[in-house]
Formats: structure tokens, sequence, C-alpha cells
């Protein structure tokens, strides 16, 4: 089976928790694609999508699923999201693709993070992945200086500029073992927006797409 597949089957897996005339929160990425295109079938049944990105509002928009503008929308059940590693306390690293900060905006608001995720992303320790940090351009290199402090190597992700206007940091060489102090201290740092540390608000639910089928963890 391909990594797509399992994604895939992640996501489809995560159309039976959007419940009739719901709004529900929506990310970003490959994985998130594949159940935008599901969301598709049943776009009749829902009111709307809050979205994440310029690239997921884009294709929720592209198959008719109606997109709204978080600041009218008081609450939401589900936010439905990727990941780029989620250890087995559910925190997770994200902002692979550069869509973190409205990801945590989205999620914080939404009762429920639904993740959904091929079997390559759980991991025990996070941190093979390197961290993306996004912040204010003028604050790069000092923030890059801040970070190298903490025990990683940031590196400028060269070329992307975020929805936001802003800049990514990614920092490698991290073995993240207290999640939650270490998004506290990079929250810290002047001149960060948002560290892809989701631990303070980790996922409530794990879909995962495995070889033998999907598995979900509560
Ligand atoms: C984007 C993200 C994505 O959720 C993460 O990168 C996973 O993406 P994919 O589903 O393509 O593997 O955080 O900012």
């Amino acid at each position: 089976m391909t990594q797509n597949t399992k994604k895939l089957n992640a996501a489809r897996e995560a159309i039976k928790y959007v419940q009739p005339n719901c709004i529900l929160g929506v990310g970003t990425g490959s994985t998130v694609n594949f159940f935008i295109d599901a969301l598709a079938d049943i776009k009749d049944k829902i009111k709307g999508a809050v979205s994440s990105s310029v690239a997921s509002t884009e294709r929720l928009k592209a198959l008719g699923i109606k997109v709204l503008d978080l600041n009218d929308v008081e609450s939401f059940d589900i936010y439905v999201d990727g990941a780029d590693e989620i250890n087995h306390q559910m925190d997770m690293i994200k902002g692979g693709g550069a869509a973190l900060t409205r990801e945590k905006i989205v999620a914080a608001v939404a009762k429920s993070f639904v993740c959904i995720v091929d079997d390559s992303k759980v991991v025990d320790v996070l941190g093979k992945f390197p961290l993306p940090v996004e912040v204010i351009p003028m604050a790069r290199a000092y923030v890059a200086r801040e970070l190298n402090k903490l025990g990683g190597q940031a590196v400028y992700r060269e070329g992307c500029v975020t929805d936001n206007g802003n800049h990514i940091l990614d920092v490698h060489g991290l073995a993240i073992t207290d999640p939650k102090e270490l998004e506290k201290q990079i929250n810290a740092i002047a001149g960060v927006v948002t560290v892809g540390l989701f631990a303070k608000r980790g996922a409530d639910v794990l879909i995962i797409g495995k070889e033998a089928g999907v598995e979900v963890i509560k």
C-alpha cells in the first residue's frame, strides 16, 4: 500500500466525524487534500468550513464548499488536519506546509482536533522532523540565534513566505522530550509568531492509515 493510499484511508475515516449541518475547521496539506475531496461529496449536508490556508481555501471553493470567515464563527465541533509528526501523547509537529499559524488559530477555536496521518508520522519522541517556527522577517536572525541556544540548528526556509507575510525557520536536531515546555519557551522569544509544536492544544482523535487498515486512537 502506498503512503498516499494510507493518507486517503485516514481522510475518508475522518468524514465519519462530520455531523450534519455543521461547521468544521479544515487544515492544510496533502492528507487534508484527500479529506477536502471527500468532503465535497457531502457538501450539501454541512454549513461550511473555516480554512487554515489560502491553498485549502482555494481547494474548498473549487469543489463548491462554502468557506466561512473565522471572525463570523463563535465555535465549531471539529478541526481536521494532518501532522508532520505525532507522539503517543498526541503532541504534534506541524508547519511542514508553512500554514502553522492559521492552523493553530483554527484549532484553538475547535472543540476537538481530529488528526489524520499515515503511519510514518507516528513517533516516540518528536524532533526528527525539523521544527518549523514562523517569524517576523526582521527578527529572523535574532530568533535563529535564540533557537540555537535551545540546542537546535535553525535553518531559514529559503523562498518561503507564509500566508501572513512572514518567514519560516526549521529547527533541526531537537529531541523534544517536553513538548509543552518547549512550546512555551519558543513562544516567549521576541519575533516568534508561532512555533509548530501543538502540545498545549494537541490532538483529541488520531486516525492512522496503516497497511492493515485504519487505526483510531482517542
Ligand atoms: C501544514 C501542516 C501539515 O498538516 C503537515 O505538513 C502534514 O502535511 P501532509 O499531510 O502533506 O503530510 O502542518 O502546515
